[in-house]
């Protein structure tokens, strides 16, 4: 079992790894600008967006947003641990690998989820043999009757939990796992003069992840037994929140055009019998960022396609709207007369099913928007209008929006311009302000300037151009930016620092501060930190004034010249900042 290795060590591997190297043995780079250019390994795309920095062993997608270091990439890539993946790329600088450093926590740690992921692969394939076995054929009848044959049952490992108390546990006891492995691992329940299986009478799913490992079970209960399904709960191996069902064969399915995202265990398993491929389910709960983010791997759309009924109705539009954060393409399939994806393919099959069209979100939202409304009624027109608009407002792809706003005026008879107004946009849509330091064509809001000034700040500390003392903690403003740029400052390098980021999302978002889309050399770094350092006085002026001006009105007179007094000033300083920026 792994410790840890000295970080002295691990500092020199990454002075001494060339990312570029690394990269290329999985992607063609081409060097532009500072920069090296690829299509990502992370997502499905057409145009380059991954991107590596060579000095800094870092990549960044502006795509999908992955992002890391040298190691981490490894990590990915070969899906390895930290610590392997650094043994790895030692391996291929011919580095000496140095004896670990015990972490005797780790290793308890690390072996505890040994034992736990084989106690639950012992289980798996003994809840799969119970399922042939003359005792349990109602288990089996069951599954047969809900359409599965015996091919796609072996392909998802499916099983029988016998209507025993504790069969599995004695089984797993014989094998020599301990009670307190079997709860933990959450295949028993331990009481204290007794003990029973945590699953009894019930067929059983298997929850298998991309590597292969038994993470956990869903068990269907027979008849009207409550829960309907009993899912393993959180163990040190299995977290709901962070899976998929079926995530396995996913991972064998090279180059899918799209996911389909369904609720439940049989809509997956129906599915992939009826021949469609890339389907996976939530682990019983409501998609989270996490999930989305682990979908973005496989293919570059998903198809959300949630029960008919209402709550499943429901459950698309939160979905949708996790997938807009995560920036995923999501399409919904919508299934008529409140049918789910299982019901629905049983009853009218794969054809019927490959005939279904996948609306667009906006199109999905603008249809439920009227679903209650009567649109030969005035107000039933108005009602949809300001609906509609507040849907539109987040359709970013102009031709997109072209398209439901022609709809729009048919079916409101409401004026295009009025619904431009409608949703805050006025007609013509406005220019776009660009800052000085962003290169034209890209993306810019200019509502959070001071952030992306200490952004691009960040970025040009990284780039080791920053003139000597030129950049201050307190030119930080934004708490998360900040905190980093303190760690530059004191002589923390972008790898270091992104090694130690405790969470995927931290790590992302740092990653992104790393790879501001601008290039920085020796020449403009000083140009670059004086209009960022301008720019953030001037905010934070901007916000003062904006501060005072609100509470104006409650002031007493006294208090309101001084007020207006400091106004004044603030708004000096501003032209005066202004004119050193031109
Ligand atoms: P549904 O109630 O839609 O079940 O729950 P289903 O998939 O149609 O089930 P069948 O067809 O009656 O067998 C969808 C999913 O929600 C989770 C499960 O993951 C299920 O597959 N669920 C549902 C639970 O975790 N517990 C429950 O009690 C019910
Ligand atoms: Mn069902």
């Amino acid at each position: 079992m792994p410790g840890r290795f000295p970080s002295a060590w691990i500092d020199e591997l990454y002075s001494r790894a060339d990312i570029v190297q690394v990269v290329s043995a999985y992607v063609p780079l081409k060097k532009n600008g500072s920069r090296y250019w690829g299509l990502c390994p992370f997502h499905h795309e057409k145009t380059p967006s991954f991107s590596v920095n060579a000095e800094q062993n870092l990549y960044y997608c502006f795509g999908c947003k992955a992002g890391g270091n040298v190691i981490q990439f490894i990590q990915e890539m070969e899906r390895l641990t930290f610590q392997e993946a650094a043994e790895y790329l030692a391996r291929q600088l011919h580095m000496p690998v140095p004896e670990m450093r015990e972490d005797p926590e780790y290793e308890k740690r690390q072996s505890q989820r040994e034992r736990l992921l084989s106690a639950n692969r012992e289980a798996a394939q003994w809840y799969h043999q119970q399922l042939w076995k003359p005792e349990n054929i109602r288990l089996l009848d069951y599954l047969h009757g809900r359409g599965l044959d015996d091919g796609t049952i072996r392909k998802f490992g499916l099983g029988a939990a016998p209507d025993l108390w504790d069969a599995l546990t004695q089984h797993l006891l014989q094998q020599g796992y301990t009670l307190e492995e079997l709860q933990a691992a959450g295949l028993a329940v331990v009481k204290e003069h007794s003990h029973f299986d945590m699953f009894r009478n019930r067929a059983i799913f298997p929850i298998i992840d991309a590597q292969g490992k038994v993470l956990g079970f869903g068990g269907r209960a027979m008849g009207d037994v409550q829960p309907k399904y009993l899912n393993t709960s959180d163990t040190p191996v299995f977290n709901k929140r962070k899976g998929v069902y079926a995530a396995n064969l996913l991972k064998k399915q090279r180059n899918l055009n799209r996911i389909i995202l369904v609720e439940g265990y049989m809509d997956v398993v129906a599915l992939v019998q009826h021949g469609v491929n890339g389907v996976v389910a939530t682990l019983g709960t409501a998609l989270t960022n996490e999930q989305a983010r682990l979908l973005k791997r496989y293919a570059p759309e998903v198809w959300v396609s949630y029960d008919g009924d209402s709550a499943g109705q429901h459950a698309i539009v939160r979905a949708l709207d996790i997938f807009e954060q995560e920036a995923i393409d999501a399409r919904v399939l919508f299934f008529p007369d409140n049918l789910d994806p299982d019901e629905f393919i049983r009853q009218r099959g794969l054809e019927a099913f490959q005939h279904l069209r996948p609306l667009r979100s906006a199109e999905y939202l603008l249809q439920r928007a009227r679903e209650d409304l009567d649109l030969s009624d005035n107000e039933g027109r108005m009602e949809y209008a300001k609906r509609s608009a507040k849907i539109l407002q987040r359709v970013k792809e102009p031709v997109e929006l072209d398209s439901y706003l022609k709809m729009l005026t048919v079916q409101t008879g409401i004026e295009r311009d009025v619904l431009l107004m409608q949703m805050g946009v006025q007609a013509p849509a406005q220019t776009v302000k660009r800052s000085p330091y962003q290169k034209p064509g890209r993306q810019y809001r200019p509502k959070d300037e001071q952030s992306s000034a200490e952004k691009m700040l960040v970025a040009v500390m990284i780039s080791g151009f920053a003139p000597e003392n030129s950049i201050q903690t307190d030119d930080f403003d934004t708490p998360q930016i900040r905190r980093i740029a303190e760690e530059l400052l004191s002589g923390k390098t972008a790898a270091t620092i992104l090694s130690e980021c405790e969470s995927d999302q931290d790590r992302q978002e740092i990653s992104s501060l790393f790879a501001v889309d601008t290039e920085i050399t020796a020449e403009n770094a000083a140009f670059l930190v004086e209009q960022c350092l301008s720019t953030i006085r001037l905010q934070r002026r901007q916000k003062q004034i904006d501060a005072l001006r609100g509470s104006l009105d409650s002031m007493e007179p006294e208090e309101k010249k001084k007020a207006l007094a400091e106004l004044v000033s603030l708004s000096r300083e501003i032209t005066s900042i202004k004119k050193t920026m031109q």
